[in-house]
């Protein structure tokens, strides 16, 4: 029998707490090995939405955005567990994933959350988790829809 598709989530967040809370449903939801593609403009809280994935996973870290990295790596020091955090903004274009180490990041299995996911053009796996936020109408106010990945 066909696994059913998962229909989305969609969920208003009213400020940063609720968003990250919104985030640790979702980690709870897809699971230690999931890889979440982060889509929304400049300000929109993907960093934040990151921050509750990491902690709903159990994975205690300051996480940031990227600044000057493209790829932050949270390791949890007691159990050793990593969560990547890549932000593609400032991606030069495809083949800089190379240089970064796009496909071991993959290959490893470990929980991963990409922003703009959109400039890695075709690379991103069939299987990642799409989250969309989108901004308004007040300035704390956020729609986030989650469309989990197609059955495999
Ligand atoms: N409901 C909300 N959810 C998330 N962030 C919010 C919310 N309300 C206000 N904010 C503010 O919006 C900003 C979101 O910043 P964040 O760094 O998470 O955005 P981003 O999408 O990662 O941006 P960038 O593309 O620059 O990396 C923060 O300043 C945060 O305080
Ligand atoms: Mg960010």
């Amino acid at each position: 029998m066909d696994a059913a598709a998962r229909p989305p989530l969609v969920r208003a967040a009213h400020g940063v707490r609720e968003t990250q809370d919104f985030a640790r449903e979702v980690a709870a939801a897809f699971g230690p090995r999931a890889l979440y593609a982060l889509e929304g403009d400049l300000g929109a809280g993907k960093t934040c939405f990151v921050q509750g994935l990491c902690d709903g996973l159990g994975i205690r870290a300051a996480v940031s955005s990227p600044t000057f990295a493209i790829a932050n790596e949270y390791r949890d020091e007691s159990s050793g567990r990593r969560f990547l955090h890549l932000d593609l903004y400032r991606l030069s274009g495809p083949d800089e994933l190379d240089t970064i180490g796009w496909d071991d990041y993959l290959d490893s299995g470990d929980p991963m959350a990409v922003e703009w996911p959109e400039r890695a053009a075709g690379r991103l796996p069939p299987g990642a988790v799409r989250v969309r936020i989108a901004i308004g109408p007040g300035p704390d106010d956020r729609t986030i829809e989650v469309d989990p990945p197609p059955p495999a």
